[in-house]
């Protein structure tokens, strides 16, 4: 089978690819709204110990179990536990989770093309405005822009990994680090940014609470696409004798550094143009808020550069949280594909057309949820809400259930898969590994202390939603 499944072409190949996955509407756009709200530095502190010492962990057991077994994650739990009937449905649950984001995520992207237009033909100065979003969300041209996204998408997923995936990774993540880091150094000319940079990098602990906490793990989990399966899809494509600690930090840090370069745009930004700016009305959660929030920071830019200059810095931000999105939502909609191959043994094509129109059946009641149809915009209600098929998607797939797939996968590789074997296969293309201190970690902490601060996260987050 291992030679009709796909392979990326190199390390190089695996760790864009796995990075165009991780960089996304997380880093550019979640990231630095947090940032922004939760005492900047503080929260950045926070952020990178959880990185660290929770997320690179599970990082390694995903890509491990899919490099292991040459699998999707139904396979690799079913392969991986003799067949164990719980963990095969432990590892539907990494499908049907990915499948799920895939869904509010390709919704979200949809607005970053309509964005895209209206500021190119001159509507920065209303995106600005708060009640825009509202209208925009509700147009029915909207399926327009989604047919042609879902288009570009697919086409891509047809190429498959190595001549789809990877080489999208390997023209946009390079073009996006360049842009971002050419913008930001643009903006961190301005007159008055340094009051951003010395909110961003001077921590203010005055903000933390644990809602903050909570908040920066499920984030960091979400931004490294921990817990969708994606890892464990990616691993199997990736070499055989490939060193996999090495080339997992190297994603971890190319992701950590491009959120850190985003919070270096964004924030200092909002301080020279709008220090009046109350960051503490941005709910992460409301994603109307920060698409009306993010038009309002760049069109405060004209007093220093114009309406056209402005509109210029707004277009180039946008084009790559654009590029962020589209190699992220490539890698979310790939996994359940990657299953309808393994197990169900379809050809390529066929799968990426079996799932187009899965994709298509909840995309478009997603894109009428917002005021397009009432039944779908008032879906139902709970946590004291009234919530549309969106809220409902996003509530439980993208804030709640990634920690609850990190804990399991903890759980699988510590107590059925056992360390040993986690250990070995860690080894192959690492001669350092064995003996070394991050196995000693490893090994003790992913049956222990990890799986119960992701179990904490998961409980804590049902709680503060639905209940
Ligand atoms: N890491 C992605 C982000 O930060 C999360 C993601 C990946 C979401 C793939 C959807 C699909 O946006």
């Amino acid at each position: 089978m291992s030679d009709v499944r796909g392979q990326f072409s190199s390390r190089l190949g695996f760790v864009l690819a796995a990075a165009g996955s991780a960089v996304g509407l997380g880093n550019l756009v979640a990231f630095p709204v947090m940032a922004s709200k939760n005492g900047g530095a503080a929260f950045l502190i926070i952020y990178l110990f959880f990185i660290a010492f929770i997320c690179y962990p599970v990082m390694l057991a995903e890509i491990s179990m899919g490099r292991k077994t040459q699998r999707n994650p139904v396979g690799a739990f079913s392969e991986l536990s003799g067949g164990d009937k719980k963990w095969h449905l432990v590892g539907m649950l990494g499908i049907l989770t990915p499948f799920m984001i895939a869904v509010f995520y390709t919704v979200i992207t949809v607005w970053l093309v309509v964005y895209l237009k209206e500021i190119a033909t001159g509507g920065l100065g209303a995106l600005a405005e708060e009640a825009t979003f509202g209208e925009l969300v509700a147009q029915p041209s909207l399926f327009g822009y989604l047919a042609v996204l879902l288009g570009i998408v697919f086409f891509v997923l047809l190429g498959g990994v190595k001549g789809g995936i990877e080489r999208l990774a390997r023209v946009l993540m390079p073009t996006l680090a360049v842009m971002l880091i050419l913008l930001t150094i643009f903006v961190l000319t301005l007159d008055g940014a340094v009051a951003g940079i010395k909110y961003y990098l001077v921590p203010d602990f005055s903000k933390m609470s644990l809602t903050v906490v909570n908040g920066a793990l499920s984030q960091a989990f979400f931004s490294l696409s921990l817990g969708m399966g994606i890892l464990i899809t990616y691993g199997s494509y990736f070499g055989r004798e490939d060193n996999i600690p090495q080339s997992t930090r190297m994603v971890a840090i190319a992701d950590t550094s491009i959120a850190f370069f985003a919070g270096l745009l964004i924030l200092p930004a909002i301080f020279a143009f709008d220090p009046n700016t109350n960051t503490d009305d941005l709910s992460t959660s409301s994603v109307g808020l920060i698409f009306s929030f993010l038009p309002k920071i760049f069109l405060s830019m004209q007093v220093a550069v114009g309406y056209t200059g402005a509109s210029i810095v707004a277009m180039i931000f946008f084009t790559l949280v654009f590029f962020a999105a589209l190699t992220s939502l490539v890698s979310i909609i790939e996994i359940p594909i990657s299953c309808w191959i393994d197990e169900w043994k379809f050809s390529r094509k066929k799968a990426v057309l079996l799932q187009a129109g899965l994709l298509l059946a909840f995309a478009i009641p997603a894109t009428m949820s917002l005021g397009m149809v009432d039944f779908f915009t008032n879906f139902t209600s709970y946590g004291g809400a009234s919530k549309s098929f969106f809220d409902l998607v996003s509530d439980v797939f993208y804030e709640t259930i990634l920690p609850l797939v990190g804990f399991t996968v903890c759980i699988f590789c510590s107590y059925r898969w056992k360390m040993s074997g986690l250990s070995e296969e860690l080894s192959r293309g690492d001669p350092d590994y064995e003996g070394s201190l991050l196995e000693k970690y490893i090994n003790f902490s992913l049956g222990t202390i990890i799986p119960v601060v992701l179990l904490v996260v998961f409980l804590s987050t049902v709680y503060q939603i639905y209940l």
